[in-house]
């Protein structure tokens, strides 16, 4: 069978990522995948750049749409960020017929409903396992694992950053503006690290989760959000003091009036799991009616962690390239038309 041929867009922390395990693990990946992958585009926005990643083989531009409308790529991996020309990118290649795989939540919680509507008339699919917590594989426990509950509530720490940020205040003491700025170095940051201390990031992950957990539209407007920038070493202190940790969860919850979905920090006994998830790590707590809670634990952010769900998504999408168009869709993409309007 002929490889399956990738177009990645973006070739920074993720982007990066993402080409150095694909080459690293190709054998295994394939064996997997049932078909050899192989990533023969790619783009950024100077050529010039030093990369994380060994770019021997593969074609470079900083024409994204070059990639987009090649009829030789069979699917686009958006790790660019951002929402403006990077929708136009996405649909487009949408239109052209190509699968898409994105790392990309602020323009899922923004623009998927329109995303998954278009991806579902034209048939093909858009995975977005790294939009939410990393590392973690907690849209597919969602999504697969727990497909026979009824979803009550979920709850977890789903920015790295801000983890990170808090881990350091309380452990070591440090300033919040000098650990933000380690965070970016380390390349766990939004290209706007407002994202993450306000909160929005974790706002966007929630929605995503939401939708998946309640079978809702995306509703990024409805999401109660409150960041961190507040919170002082005296803070951090203090709870630890009283037998607390403060850290910052997202939380979606089913109400009699509809679904509750916020975003901000809490305080949580120290004896608790969740309390315990330090650094950039991240933990989502799923409560279904007959599994009762399941935690989801793991590196919420970073080059590697990251690269290994998009990767993930790609080896999903190569298996589903040989199945029937027809019952494809619902396995990897939100089931647009299938979605009930929860008040929220
Ligand atoms: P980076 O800033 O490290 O990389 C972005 C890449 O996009 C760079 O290679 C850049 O080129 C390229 N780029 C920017 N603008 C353009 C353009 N107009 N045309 C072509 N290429 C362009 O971002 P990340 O890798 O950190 O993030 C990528 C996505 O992954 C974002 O959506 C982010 O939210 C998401 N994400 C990030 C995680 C992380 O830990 N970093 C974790 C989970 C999700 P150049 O290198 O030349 O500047
Ligand atoms: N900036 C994000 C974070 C990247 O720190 O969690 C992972 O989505």
């Amino acid at each position: 069978m002929k490889p399956v041929k990738v177009g990645v867009l973006g070739l920074g922390t993720v982007g990066g990522g993402t080409v150095n395990v694909l080459k690293r693990n190709a054998v295994e990946i394939a064996r997997r995948a049932g078909r050899e992958i192989v990533i023969t585009r790619a783009s950024a926005k100077d050529l010039t750049k030093a990369r994380i990643c060994d770019t021997q083989g593969i074609a470079l531009t900083t024409d994204p749409f070059e990639i987009i409308n090649d009829p030789d790529i069979d699917i686009i991996v958006e790790l660019i960020g951002g929402c403006g020309a990077v929708k136009d990118m996405v649909l487009q290649a949408i239109a052209n017929g190509k699968h898409v795989v994105t790392a990309n939540k602020s323009l899922l919680a923004l623009h998927g409903n329109e995303i998954f509507a278009k991806a579902s008339e034209k048939g093909v699919m858009v995975a977005f396992e790294a939009a939410v917590a990393g590392g973690i594989p907690v849209i597919k426990a969602i999504r697969e694992g727990l497909s026979a509950n009824h979803i009550e509530w979920l709850a977890g720490i789903i920015n790295g950053t801000g983890n990170f940020i808090l881990t350091e205040m309380r452990d070591k003491g440090r300033d919040f503006n000098d650990v933000l700025a380690e965070a970016q170095a380390l390349g766990y940051a939004e290209a706007d690290p407002t994202f993450d201390v306000e909160g929005i990031d974790a706002g966007h992950k929630l929605t995503i989760l939401a939708s998946i957990a309640f079978g809702m539209p995306l509703q990024f407007d409805k999401v109660y959000t409150e960041g961190i920038t507040q919170i002082t070493r005296a803070d951090v202190e203090y709870a630890e003091q009283l037998g607390y940790r403060i850290k910052h969860l997202g939380i979606a919850r089913k109400t009699p009036e509809g679904i509750e979905l916020r975003v901000h920090p809490t305080l949580i006994p120290d004896r608790r799991l969740i309390a315990n998830v330090d650094g950039v790590m991240n933990a989502v707590v799923v409560k279904g009616d007959a599994a009762g809670p399941t935690l989801y634990y793991g590196a919420g952010a970073g080059s590697e962690p990251t690269a290994s769900s998009v990767v993930a998504d790609v080896v999903d999408v190569v298996r589903a390239l040989t199945s029937d168009p027809e019952n494809r869709v619902p396995h990897l993409a939100f089931q647009a038309d299938a979605l009930v309007d929860i008040p929220v």
